[in-house]
């Protein structure tokens, strides 16, 4: 795959140390690349090579293997089995595993702004990163989860659970494959939009899995039901869960289809695939 080429020659020119090892380690270990190519699809979409997207799509995925280190470790899910294999404090140490997080996400921006496009949009999409990435985004999302865990009331909270720790992820590669394509800042809205609905279709869906799959299939551990987390599932019981997940894939689907200056076809296939995934 394209990213994996572009990832292995972003990391492989830091300097040798036990961290850059825990980098590559989680990086490598097989996850499914669904943000960058995201933003690839968007960039084609608008007619746009796909070599544009490189820094974004490889900063994205080091800012999502970022979020699952971390995500993994003992304050936070405690689990030992990420994208098939130990999770990166199993395979090295909590310490190495927090800083292997921090060294992603910095790195991420480091590489990020390597971008070719013109200044002012590659300025532009490095904002959006951070803020859907951050204390606006998923890291505030991973906050409403772990109060989460002491109890929750409804839907609407879940809701934005869900929206913040995984929609805004899987919404910054859809926006910033828009402002790279030079996109209007009404359209990126559009994007963001979109983002939000397939993101929280994603995350039910993931809540979905983690309760029909075994770990060994789901290629991590299913610890929800263990941490007591609330999911759309402990709440809406799995038929309304469903329903809930393929109304949103759906809704999403239609309003690319709708663009007009977007050849939407690969994009919409892509989501497709995401829908009808058993990982
Ligand atoms: C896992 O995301 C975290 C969630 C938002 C559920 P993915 O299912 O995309 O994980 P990888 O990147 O393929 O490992
Ligand atoms: C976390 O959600 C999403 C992140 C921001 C990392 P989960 O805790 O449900 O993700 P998994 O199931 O461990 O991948
Ligand atoms: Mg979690
Ligand atoms: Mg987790
Ligand atoms: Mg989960």
């Amino acid at each position: 795959m394209r990213i994996d080429d572009v990832l292995e020659k972003k990391l492989s020119c830091l300097p040798a140390s036990r961290v850059k090892d825990a980098m590559i380690y989680s990086v490598t270990a097989g996850g499914k690349r669904i943000r960058p190519n995201l933003l690839y699809e968007v960039l084609k979409g608008y007619g746009c090579e796909e070599s544009l997207g490189d820094d974004f799509a490889a900063a994205i995925e080091m800012i999502q293997t970022y979020s699952l280190i971390h995500d993994d470790l003992p304050a936070m899910d405690n689990d030992d089995l990420r994208r098939g294999k130990p999770t990166c404090h199993k395979q090295f140490d909590e310490a190495t595993a927090i800083l292997a997080g921090d060294g992603l996400l910095t790195y991420a921006f480091e590489t990020a702004c390597g971008c070719t496009a013109d200044a002012a949009l590659t300025k532009r999409a490095v904002c959006i990163l951070a803020e859907m990435a951050g204390p606006k985004g998923m890291v505030l999302g991973q906050n409403y989860d772990m109060e989460g865990e002491q109890g929750i009331t409804g839907f609407p909270q879940i809701q934005k659970i869900e929206k913040y720790k995984t929609g805004c992820l899987l919404s910054a590669p859809l926006m910033i494959g828009a402002v790279l394509a030079g996109k209007s800042d009404a359209l990126v809205d559009q994007w963001h939009e979109i983002g939000d609905q397939i993101g929280l279709a994603f995350q039910v869906q993931d809540d979905i899995l983690d309760v029909e799959l075994t770990s060994e299939e789901f290629g991590k551990s299913n610890s929800d039901t263990r941490n007591h987390k609330a999911t759309c599932v402990s709440l809406l019981g799995m038929d309304q869960a469903v329903k809930t997940m393929n109304d949103l894939y759906q809704n999403a689907k239609d309003r690319i289809a709708s663009f007009d200056d977007f050849q939407s076809e690969s994009l919409i296939v892509m989501i497709q695939m995401i829908q009808d995934r058993r990982k």
